[in-house]
């Protein structure tokens, strides 16, 4: 009862404030009528969302699409130091168990976590990681370890779709893209688990406990591929930037976080992109047109990132003060750029809440961000689904949900941490 009579406390003091509302749990399992309202919110305020305590939110797609592109907004404040820097008590501005703050405290993200001039070097010597000629000799791993996935699911019961595929795929793609050797895959599932979680802030000193220790383990690991690679190179990422390293256009730093980002942030989001598709399908009833045509697994990914995208919401701070439809939003204010509301907005998406595989996108999704930070994986990512999908329906073509679908609880990151299904 006392449960009961808190979450009523807490939705009482949260009804006139859905921007709070996105980092509290009740609302998280569903945040897509908090972005309704807050988009049309937003419509009444020039734009822009505010909660009480003053954080501010982007929810349409024409206002998100805005800030992402618009130069004057970055990832760090205006003089270059981190969003509620640990280290600067000024900055952290309060209470560290606050959901809200938590949400913005910052762990290494490398790329993700720079502005130019920083973050355009280190872009460019990414990049080739992601050519389309790599794409295919990934999308031939993607299938193989698809099947190898596959052939070991159970036939006769219920199963983790998870566990059996949509972790240890991108898993295993990753690996080979950065070409660490006999990738030990529950261990590097459990750092990539507490790295990504990270995303949403870290909540308590157990968490803290395991982030450090997981970062530590993750340095180790990538320095000796480092002096692996410098020994014997080969075409991988690793080898290219040690190549850089040498050239001194890197450091050592910079590179081991590189390499930890391209771990985190291929690993859980493909992961949900995948739960996230084959849940949609299922509640709308058109997973049997993906069976009649597995070559519809494509538009379901597209569909999926629209409709239900992994990445939720990303955040940027001003660098000066910067009018936003009628509002100005002051000098390193952060707003909050709700991706997956720019994805139901009917202004660009007739009908938004439907989930339709066969959907022309006329103008894109959010799903992968926009101007500066464009998720560098998101090709990749995509073919990932799209095995993942057309493999599932071709040999799987029973599965269905069984059992419990168990939602990972962030405020960033949407998707299954288990999903029961079956496919006898
Ligand atoms: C950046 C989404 C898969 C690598 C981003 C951002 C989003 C995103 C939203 C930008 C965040 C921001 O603007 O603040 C996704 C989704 C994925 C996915 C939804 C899967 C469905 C991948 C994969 C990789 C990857 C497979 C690589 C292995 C990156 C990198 C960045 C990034 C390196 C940083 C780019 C930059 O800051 O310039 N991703 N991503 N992502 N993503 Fe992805």
């Amino acid at each position: 009862r006392i449960a009961v009579m808190r979450a009523g406390g807490l939705a009482l003091a949260l009804r006139g404030d859905p921007v709070a509302r996105l980092m509290h749990r009740p609302w998280r399992l569903d945040p897509y009528p908090t972005y309704a309202r807050l988009r049309a919110d937003a419509a009444g305020q020039g734009g822009v969302a505010r909660s009480r305590t003053g954080i501010r939110a982007v929810a349409s797609h024409e206002a998100c699409t805005a800030v992402l592109r618009d130069r004057r907004f970055g990832v760090r404040l205006a003089d270059g130091r981190m969003p509620f820097d640990p280290t600067d008590d000024a900055s952290t501005g309060g209470d560290p168990t606050d959901p809200e703050a938590a949400l913005l405290e910052p762990i290494d993200l490398s790329l993700l976590g720079l502005d130019a001039p920083d973050h355009t070097r280190l872009r460019r010597l990414a990049q080739p990681t992601f050519a389309p000629r790599r794409l295919e000799q990934y999308r031939e791993t993607a299938r193989t370890v698809t099947g190898r996935l596959l052939d070991a699911a159970p036939t006769d019961g219920p199963f983790d779709l998870v566990s059996t595929l949509a972790a240890p795929l991108p898993i295993s793609v990753i690996s080979e893209l950065l070409a660490i050797p006999d990738v030990d895959t529950p261990r590097f599932a459990q750092w990539g688990r507490v790295v990504g979680a990270a995303l949403d802030g870290v909540r308590s000193v157990r968490h803290a406990h395991a982030l450090s220790r997981a970062t530590a383990d993750l340095r180790l690991l990538f320095a000796d591929l480092v002096e692996r690679r410098r020994a014997d190179p080969g075409e991988d990422v690793i080898s290219q930037l040690v190549h850089a390293l040498d050239e001194e256009t890197l450091t050592l730093d910079e590179l081991v976080s590189l390499a930890q980002l391209l771990l985190i942030a291929g690993f859980e989001t493909t992961t949900n992109l995948v739960g996230n598709a084959v849940r949609a399908l299922h509640a709308s009833g058109t997973w049997d047109d993906l069976v009649a045509d597995p070559g519809l697994a494509a538009g379901a990914i597209e569909e999926t990132l629209r409709f239900d995208p992994p990445v939720q919401l990303t955040a940027r701070f001003a660098h000066s003060d910067v009018e936003l439809g009628e509002r100005t939003v002051r000098r390193d204010t952060g707003v909050l750029v709700l991706l997956a509301s720019a994805g139901r907005d009917p202004a660009v998406h007739p009908d938004p809440d439907r989930f339709d595989p066969r959907r022309e996108q006329t103008v894109a999704h959010l799903a992968f961000s926009g101007g500066a930070h464009y998720c560098l994986g998101a090709a990749l990512a995509r073919m990932e689904g799209e095995v993942a999908l057309e493999m599932l329906a071709q040999r799987l073509p029973r599965l269905r949900p069984a059992g419990r679908f168990v939602p990972r609880v962030a405020t960033v990151l949407r998707g299954p941490r288990r999903f029961g299904v079956r496919a006898d």
